[in-house]
């Protein structure tokens, strides 16, 4: 049964009004909150690694700056994220320390590798392309700092994706080598990039509540639906084939049927089992750590300056 409070604040998501920091909230939409903003702000962290172990191969100087300024961005969305999870009351360094222990989650499609220049194109493309999905919606979400970081947020995503169609297109239309190489990285992102909106809907454990917080504005498999009709014109347009025997365009639906990815890999990996989860965490905790010197030198001079005004 709702406390009056808490059927109050119902009222108020109900009629679309949004929720700010201060104001009163039910303990688990706070903590899903946190959990949900949080795991996004480590996808955009742990999001730049894939991309930047190819900043130093781009094919040439305007593609590397433009991955460059690409990775950058996320980089700028994981602190906007970690600046809408503070004001909920936790602190940026909680909530490092519990994606180095492992107790909270990014994407699962960043523990994917990277192989070949193809790989950036397919990551833009269909990466960003199902991220934007995800978070357009997310725009219009009741928690007011969470939807602000996202109509800024997607902006920049919408560019980092038609980065990734140009790299295909480029690919798709040069040499036949190249052309193999934009299909093999089609067929290795594929189902991954459909894993990225969450399990079934059927097994999604926090969708029915998130929704009526209006957390979350869409369930998973709406968004899965969605990004599967988008892509298919997207992929024929390049003249590559998605790699599933079950795509097919449903007239009553209105949309296509496909193939489900293979659940039990997606648990694998949100477990930890990934094929490259324990690189990706180690070097999130490598930097963490070769980084302690500066943030040592940080407390340090804030405490003498300190020291000194009160003088
Ligand atoms: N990767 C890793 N974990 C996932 C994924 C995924 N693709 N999808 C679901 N999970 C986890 C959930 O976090 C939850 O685990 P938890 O209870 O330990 O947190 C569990 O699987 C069950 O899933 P749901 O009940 O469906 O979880 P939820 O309602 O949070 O829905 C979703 C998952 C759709 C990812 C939601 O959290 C969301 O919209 N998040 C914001 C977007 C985001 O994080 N994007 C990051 C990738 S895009 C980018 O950064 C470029």
């Amino acid at each position: 049964e709702m406390s009056p409070e808490e059927r109050a604040f119902q009222e108020r998501v109900d009629r679309g009004e949004k929720i700010e920091p201060k104001e009163w909230m039910p303990e688990g939409y706070r903590k899903t909150l946190v959990r949900q903003i949080g795991q996004h702000a480590h996808s955009e962290i742990v999001g730049q690694l894939p991309e930047g172990n190819w900043i130093t191969r781009a094919p040439t100087l305007e593609r590397k700056a433009i991955l460059l300024a690409k990775v950058q961005d996320e980089a700028g969305h994981g602190l906007y994220l970690y600046c809408a999870a503070e004001t909920l009351g936790v602190s940026r360094d909680e909530l490092m320390e519990k994606l180095h222990n492992g107790s909270m989650k990014y994407s699962s499609i960043f523990n994917y590798p990277t192989l070949n220049w193809a790989d950036i194109g397919a990551v833009g493309w269909l990466v960003d392309g199902a991220a934007i999905m995800n978070q357009v919606p997310l725009q219009r979400t009741s928690f007011g700092p969470y939807s602000r970081a996202m109509i800024r947020i997607c902006k920049e995503e919408s560019f980092h994706q038609r980065q990734g169609y140009d790299i295909m297109m480029k690919m798709a239309k040069g040499t036949p080598e190249q052309r193999a190489m934009a299909q093999d990285a089609l067929n290795r992102f594929w189902y991954p990039s459909l894993m990225m909106f969450g399990p079934s809907d059927k097994d999604s454990v926090h969708s029915a509540q998130s929704i009526a917080w209006k957390i979350k504005i869409n369930t998973n498999d709406e968004l899965r639906q969605k990004f599967v009709d988008q892509t298919v014109p997207q992929a024929e347009y390049l003249g590559l084939t998605i790699p599933d025997d079950n795509l097919r365009w449903n007239e009553e639906k209105g949309g296509y049927d496909f193939s489900e990815p293979d659940w039990s890999e997606f648990f694998e990996v949100i477990a930890g089992n990934g094929p490259c989860n324990k690189e990706r965490l180690g070097a999130r905790v490598k930097a963490w750590e070769d980084g302690a010197w500066f943030r040592e030198g940080l407390m340090a001079h804030a405490e003498k300056h300190g020291k000194r005004q009160a003088a």
